[in-house]
């Protein structure tokens, strides 16, 4: 595991037991030396997601970052930053009620190959609250027992595409593409294509169904594995700053952004959040 001071002066300090590094010294708009890369690398495996502070990116520096990790993904069916297809801007407008993606998913499911992982760069933050909270699959997977991994091991599960989510005007700043509903069939425990280890694939509630199992086996199933999923045992929680980068294995790991900052009821003022996602396939 990289956790000491390297040549090249990165520092990787783990943030829970569960996944999660703070990555100190580096800057991200620079192309990556070979050992600066692999460092870096070597710590989105060991901890599945890694996050950055100080980060002062253009649009272009953050398409480039990505670029050293993979080919980019462009979101089907949310509009893109204009100029930029393969920048995704998440944003809840302070008047705004809801947020994008506050429960806990990982992204794309409905799509045959969903993507491996993101770049979200924190632009525009509220004051406190917002943070992001990620979760181990890898672990939570092995925290089930053997009686309960010959169960689910050899499980199908179709995800569906949320409707919700996607509806126009939920969050009217972003704007969501004429697209056909889509939906792609996964194993509930799949095998990551990088490291072959198994990591649990919930489905989110009312966007999945186990193949071949009754509606009401399949719904005892997912809402057990769903609520195991969410141990906070298997998780961490980062809090963003102006300029903070977040990059996560999607295959391993589910997010959701806490939606505890512009509730009237606590009496505070609203606030705008802003990240821009860069995805790589
Ligand atoms: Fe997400």
């Amino acid at each position: 595991m990289a956790n000491a001071a390297r040549p090249n002066h990165i520092r990787i300090e783990p943030v829970t037991g569960a996944l999660g590094a703070m990555v100190e010294g580096v800057d991200l708009a620079q192309p990556l030396d070979r050992d600066t890369f692999s460092d870096i690398k070597t710590a989105f495996q060991d901890h599945l997601v890694v996050f950055f502070r100080d980060q002062v990116l253009t649009p272009e520096q953050h398409l480039a970052l990505a670029r050293q990790f993979g080919e980019l993904h462009i979101h089907p069916t949310t509009a893109s930053k204009p100029g930029y297809p393969e920048i995704l801007e998440v944003i809840k407008e302070a008047n705004e009620k809801e947020n994008w993606g506050d429960g806990w998913h990982s992204d794309l499911p409905f799509l045959a190959s969903p993507p491996a992982g993101s770049f979200l760069l924190a632009r525009e933050v509220p004051p406190f609250g917002g943070d992001t909270q990620f979760a181990n699959m890898y672990i939570a997977y092995e925290a089930l027992s053997d009686e309960m991994k010959r169960i689910v091991d050899p499980l199908k599960c179709l995800h569906l595409q949320n409707p919700i989510g996607y509806r126009p005007g939920k969050n009217r700043s972003m704007r969501f593409l004429e697209a056909e509903p889509t939906e792609a069939i996964h194993p509930l425990v799949r095998i990551h294509p990088v490291t072959g280890k198994k990591a649990l694939f919930p489905a989110r509630k009312g966007l999945g169904r186990i193949q071949s199992m009754k509606a009401a086996e399949s719904e005892a199933i997912l809402d057990f594995v769903r609520v195991h999923a969410e141990n906070s045992d298997f998780a961490c929680r980062f809090r963003w700053e102006k300029n903070s980068l977040a990059f996560w294995d999607n295959h391993a790991t589910q997010h959701r952004v806490t939606a505890d900052y512009f509730f009237d009821y606590r009496g505070y003022e609203p606030h705008r959040r802003h990240m821009d996602r860069v995805t790589i396939a």
